[in-house]
Parts: C-alpha cells; sequence; structure tokens
C-alpha cells in the first residue's frame, strides 16, 4: 500500500483478522481430513445459508456468476426457460448479471435504474415487457434490497421468473415483508468473492430457492450434470463450492449482522457529516434493507474529487466506471441502446471506504476531507 494512504479503501488482511486463528485452523482440518470435494463443511455451509435466508434450499456453487449461471440453465433444463428468452435486468450493475444470461443463449433487456436508489426503475419494468419475456433478474445493488410492490405486481401479473442477483447484499431486509435477500424471487445467486460483506478466501458462491425442483436441477448440474455417480441428466459443468471456503464461510456466516453493522455505523456518519454540496450522498437508511456493500456517492468531477481524496490520504474506487451496455464484448448486442441514467452514474459515482478497515474516527476524518473538497 503506498505511503500516503492513510485511509485505505479495503485490505482484506484486515478484514479477515479477527477471524484468523479461526480460519487457520479450519485450513488445518480441512487438510487433515483428506475431504477436498463436497463434504460436511459444505453441507454445514448450505444448511446455515438457507436457515439464515429463509430458503428451504441453498446450493453451494464455485463462484456468482456461475450461481446465476446455474438457475438460467436449471429453468432451462426444466423447461421453464429457453434460448431467445428476454430477461429484463438493471443496466447499472456489474456484468456478471448481464454475462450469466448472454452465456445461456437468452438475451438480456438492461432497464435504467432510478437516480436516488441507483437501483432498476420498477416503473419503467412495465414498457420493457415484450412477448419473449420470462423473467426479471434483479440486481440488489451496493447492497440496497430493490425489490418493491410494483415489481412483484407485474411479475405476477406476467407470470415472470423473479431471479435475485444478491451478489452485494447478503443480510438485507426489504422493506415489503422483511424478508431477507436471497427469498424475494424465486431464485438467488450469491457471491463470497473476498471482497463481499461475507467473502471466503477464494471464489465462492450459492443458489437459494424455496423451489426442490430448481435446488436438484443447480445441485446436479453444478456437478457435470449428475444426479448421481457416473449418471448424467443434464451436460452440466464443474462448479461446485469447494469444502475449504465452505469452512471459511462457515466461521464468517456467524458474524453477518456484525459485520453489516460496522459497516452501517460508517455510513451513518458519512450521512451525517458529509455536507458538501458537490458531494451527492446515497439514499440513506438505516433499516435494514441497505447493507452497504458500497458507499456510493456521486460527483461531477470524479477524477479531481478522487485524486484531491487520495493527496488527503483517502484511497477510493469505482462502481463501476464502464456498464456493461458499453462493454466492447457488448458492442453488438447492447452497444446501440440509449441508457444516460446509467451512464451519467457510470460517470459519476464513487466509492468512500465503508469496511472495517475504517474506524468510526476514520470516516469521521474522511467526511471532513470531503467537505473542504472545491472543484475550481
Ligand atoms: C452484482 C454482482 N453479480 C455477480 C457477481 C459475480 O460474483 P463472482 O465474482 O463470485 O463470480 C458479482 C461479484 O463479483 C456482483 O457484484
Amino acid at each position: 500500500m503506498s505511503e500516503n494512504i492513510k485511509y485505505p479503501f479495503l485490505d482484506l488482511a484486515t478484514v479477515n483478522a479477527p477471524y484468523i486463528e479461526e480460519l487457520h485452523r479450519a485450513a488445518g482440518s480441512i487438510i487433515d481430513s483428506g475431504r477436498y470435494v463436497g463434504g460436511p463443511e459444505v453441507e454445514a455451509f448450505e444448511k446455515s445459508l438457507a436457515a439464515d435466508t429463509g430458503t428451504a434450499f441453498a446450493v453451494g456453487t464455485a463462484n456468482g456468476l456461475d450461481a446465476l449461471r446455474l438457475i438460467i440453465r436449471a429453468y432451462i433444463e426444466l423447461g421453464r426457460l429457453k434460448a431467445g428468452d428476454e430477461i429484463i435486468v438493471p443496466a447499472n450493475t456489474y456484468i456478471a448479471s448481464i454475462l450469466a444470461i448472454t452465456d445461456c443463449g437468452l438475451i438480456p433487456v438492461p432497464v435504467e435504474p432510478r437516480t436516488d436508489t441507483l437501483n432498476l426503475d420498477t416503473s419503467l419494468i412495465e414498457n420493457a415487457i415484450t412477448p419473449a419475456t420470462r423473467a426479471i433478474m434483479t440486481v440488489h445493488l451496493y447492497g440496497r434490497a430493490c425489490h418493491d410492490a410494483t415489481l412483484m405486481e407485474i411479475a405476477k401479473r406476467h407470470n415472470l421468473l423473479v431471479i435475485e442477483d444478491n451478489a452485494q447484499a447478503i443480510g438485507a431486509r426489504s422493506r415489503l415483508n422483511n424478508r431477507r435477500t436471497g427469498s424475494l424471487g424465486d431464485a438467488a445467486a450469491f457471491s463470497f468473492y473476498p471482497t463481499k460483506n461475507i467473502g471466503a478466501l477464494g471464489d465462492a458462491g450459492a443458489v437459494t430457492t424455496d423451489d426442490a425442483e430448481l435446488a436438484a436441477a443447480v445441485r446436479a448440474l453444478a456437478n457435470y450434470g449428475s444426479d448421481r455417480r457416473y449418471h448424467n441428466i443434464y451436460r452440466g459443468l464443474n462448479s461446485r463450492l469447494d469444502p475449504l471456503q465452505a469452512a471459511f464461510l462457515n466461521i464468517k456466516l456467524k458474524h453477518l449482522d456484525e459485520e453489516n453493522a460496522l459497516r452501517a455505523a460508517i455510513a451513518d456518519i458519512y450521512e451525517k457529516e458529509i455536507s458538501n454540496p458537490r458531494v451527492i450522498k446515497p439514499l440513506y437508511s438505516a433499516g435494514g434493507d441497505m447493507v452497504w456493500h458500497q458507499y456510493v456517492v456521486m460527483t461531477e468531477d470524479r477524477d479531481g474529487f478522487r485524486d484531491y481524496l487520495l493527496k488527503n490520504g483517502v484511497q477510493t474506487d469505482v462502481h463501476y466506471a464502464t456498464p456493461p451496455h458499453r462493454q466492447p464484448c457488448y458492442a453488438d448486442l447492447l452497444g446501440k441502446l440509449s441508457l444516460p441514467v446509467t451512464d451519467t452514474i457510470a460517470d459519476q459515482v464513487v466509492s468512500l471506504p465503508v469496511t472495517r478497515c475504517t474506524s468510526e474516527d476514520d470516516a469521521r476524518a474522511i467526511a471532513r476531507i470531503i467537505n473542504s473538497y472545491v472543484n475550481d
């Protein structure tokens, strides 16, 4: 880390420091066990995640992108989706949401976000529906639960599947019904990428659902398409949750609410203490519907703002500077779409430090630095 960084954006060693002895013990016990694929740690994690989320089933996967792909593949195998079907998806998302759709041969239909939540603008969904629409993929971006009554009503009326991309919002609860994200739609994908609110020490993911058939199909697809040993009912892939990562996640999942509370305390300080009119703060919620995976502000001169912060020791990040429809890999499919709200967001967002690496005093100091920023 560069010397002049007094307030790092994120340092994973610090994030994992409270659990370090347990993590070492867990690694040792997996190494000693001689069981390196599947096993009790994976089963225990799936059980805890399902209980925590409030779903009947959880199936571990190798990562979050695969969790999304496996959900769509499973719906295809079950005859509920097919190649060429359209899935409505927020335009302002991480590219993995879109990759999962196109990888399965379906068509993503990006819909603009709201300017306050930066999440899907559900009032625009109806207009995006065509005879080919079969599903809505919601993304609880930055940690904010995004389902609302409009979304649920439209999904029901048009008989659309609701697939949650819950990579960023583990532990959040919907204002709609106080249920946890991951239990709000028909199926949900989780990512435990190391930077997530509950992160593994490598790649890991999971699917949650109440649908027994879907859970079984995801489990088989993630294991070469096999429902029992050497019997392949699908042309599957190998995307199982690694027991070492499951063992780490079993330790960390117990601290989910505590980890989210730490982030909420930092966000609360930013909300109260940042008062620079050049910096638009995120829509604040002290409710559990926002777990502050990122604390994202917007400012017109992003580069100038970030340079100023860095000169003052504050490291920031951007999620995301290039939205999926502007990525070279989607130039043909999405490149001609006009998505001005998403483009503006991509030009102006800055993520401030909001993890265990930032103390409450640090957050106050960062707010003071931000308040003295002048754009001339
Ligand atoms: C919104 C979103 N969806 C999907 C993913 C994919 O997860 P993973 O990195 O575990 O494949 C991520 C995280 O990287 C994400 O932020």
